[in-house]
């Protein structure tokens, strides 16, 4: 049996710890489809050509330890306006969304694009401040040394242009549950989550 759970939402919303904790608690397999927009991005900066980085890329690209920088995720959100870059990605990405056992996918574009029909829907957000610290302090734990005003002027960009792309731009799907983490706890916004799916399992059992 196939059953899809598609997470979107901006950087830093807790996309990433939620699709985790799903995929951990159900058995489901995770894909953090950012990866493959950060795996192209890196090697653009390399000088590759975007195309040919997205038409080339395999699994082990997405193992590189380097691609949770900054400099990268800028990198992944200007290749990602391409919309043939984009096309690239999508069986990859659809293939996966059906593995029998259930699979979570997290990014901008899982609920409205390359999952329509996943069984679950949720968009994750909260405001531009509470993320953007966020990713600071996750940052300068790695050993960063960006500032906070850096941190919250990339994560605005960013926002900026995966919304108002042409192509999939990122936004809510019709049927998505809304979850604001802004307010809440790791533990408060995975509760939260673990009981839409458990709901939705509920449904088609
Ligand atoms: O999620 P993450 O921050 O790793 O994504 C990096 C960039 O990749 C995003 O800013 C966005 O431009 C792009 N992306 C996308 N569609 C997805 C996942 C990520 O356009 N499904």
């Amino acid at each position: 049996m196939s059953f899809t759970v598609a997470i979107d939402g901006p950087a830093a919303a807790g996309k990433g710890t939620i699709s985790k904790g799903v995929a951990a608690h159900f058995g489901f397999a995770h894909l953090d489809t950012g990866l493959l927009y950060r795996a192209v991005g890196w090697r653009t900066l390399n000088g590759e050509d975007p195309l040919e980085a997205a038409r080339a890329l395999v699994p082990d690209d997405l193992e590189r330890g380097d691609l949770r920088t900054a400099e990268v995720a800028q990198a992944a959100s200007r290749v990602a306006v391409n919309s043939d870059v984009r096309s690239a990605l999508v069986t990859f990405q659809r293939e996966f969304s059906r593995r029998p056992g259930g699979a979570v996918l997290d990014g901008r574009d899982i609920g409205t694009v390359i999952c329509p029909s996943a069984e679950v829907k949720l968009y994750v957000t909260a405001s531009a401040e509470i993320r953007a610290e966020r990713r600071y302090l996750e940052l300068s734990a790695k050993g960063s040394d960006i500032t906070r005003e850096q941190v919250l002027a990339d994560v605005r960009e960013r926002d900026t242009r995966d919304a108002d792309r042409s192509t999939a731009p990122m936004k809510p799907a019709a049927d998505a549950v809304l979850l604001d983490t802004s307010d809440m706890s790791v533990a408060e916004a995975l509760k939260a989550a673990l009981a839409i799916v458990d709901r939705a399992l509920g449904a088609v059992a």
